[in-house]
């Protein structure tokens, strides 16, 4: 079976703290990959919207030498079609495919179908590729993730499935700060194993969380396929009144005590909501670089995949 990544826990430890180190050394001197891969292709299937995850796979497989197809589902047959069957056929055509799902369970089926390495754009339970991108900035920015303190502020969801489960991999201590979990992106089998760890902490305090940290991370209360769904208007209402108190802004930074405390967000983010309209452009902000670096981090994933690291 090929090597897929799908959850952080698809690869060990060892092999997600080489993958960043890997990220830091190709950003710093790309050229020497630029013809890595060459007359591949990497097959890009999106079920959702995005923005970063398009570009920056399309753009990291350029600079790498190879390809990308971009195809929405919309204009493919996976919506009349077995998902295996379709990631099997998909798989003879292209060296490595991403796929942005809506669920996780449609992901799994198109892995088991595929004959290359599947990689995880973002579905309902997780979004590996970003937490590889969160550490390696983490690491660009801190110089190490070992002892850091990151802590994680708002809804419990796919992105802070995977960074926790990242963080603690990178040996960095991590607080999740939820006051509830996003139901669909609840891992009780990962939770068990995040909470037997003395570097992992849950509270619903945002002042007994921000204590000493190195980073304060948030996401979007409500995920894409929400945000503008009238049906899930009166949930939107509840959450925004529930998450109000975990907002990321400088009032919440200061709670830190440090001078030093990055701030990340994956994007896009929502100004009002789970941050302020300024807190992105905080000197102590590195939303921007972090967006930049999935290219980067990406790249040293897809190379690694294709056993070119
Ligand atoms: N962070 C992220 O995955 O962004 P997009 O939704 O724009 O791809
Ligand atoms: N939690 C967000 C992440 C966006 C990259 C969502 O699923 O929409």
């Amino acid at each position: 079976m090929p090597q897929h990544f799908l959850a952080v826990r698809d690869i060990s430890a060892d092999e997600f703290n080489y993958i960043v180190d890997k990220a830091i050394e190709i950003k710093r001197d790309p050229e020497p990959w630029s013809e890595s891969l060459k007359g591949r292709t990497l097959a890009m299937i999106f079920q959702k919207t995005s923005t970063r995850t398009r570009f920056s796979f399309e753009a990291g497989m350029t600079q790498l030498g190879g390809h990308a197809i971009f195809a929405q589902t919309q204009h493919t047959q996976m919506g009349i079609a077995d998902i295996a069957d379709e990631g099997k056929v998909i798989s003879r055509y292209a060296d490595l495919i991403m796929a942005r799902m809506m669920y996780n369970r449609d992901l799994v089926a198109l892995a088991q179908g595929s004959e290359v390495s599947v990689i995880n754009g973002c579905d309902d339970r997780y979004h590996p590729a970003q937490a590889l991108t969160d550490l390696m900035t983490i690491k660009e920015k801190l110089g190490r993730t070992e002892g850091v303190k990151i802590v994680y502020m708002g809804i419990a969801n796919n992105v802070s499935n995977s960074l926790s489960m990242a963080s603690i991999y990178a040996g960095a201590r991590f607080t999740l700060c939820v006051p509830e979990f996003d139901p669909p992106a609840v891992d009780e089998e990962q939770l068990a194993i995040l909470r037997a760890n003395d570097r992992y902490e849950e509270t619903d305090d945002p002042a007994e969380a921000m204590k000493d940290a190195d980073v304060v991370y948030t996401d979007t209360w409500i995920n894409m396929e929400h945000f503008n769904n009238p049906e899930f208007a009166e949930e939107k209402e509840r959450r925004i009144r529930t998450f109000k108190p975990y907002q990321v802004n400088e009032d919440l930074l200061r709670l830190s005590g440090k001078e030093t405390t990055l701030v990340m967000h994956c994007l896009p983010a929502h100004k009002g909501y789970e941050v302020n309209e300024t807190i992105l452009y905080h000197p102590n902000s590195v939303v921007f670089d972090q967006a930049e670096n999935r290219l980067h981090a990406q790249k040293a994933l897809m190379l690694w995949l294709l056993g070119k690291l």
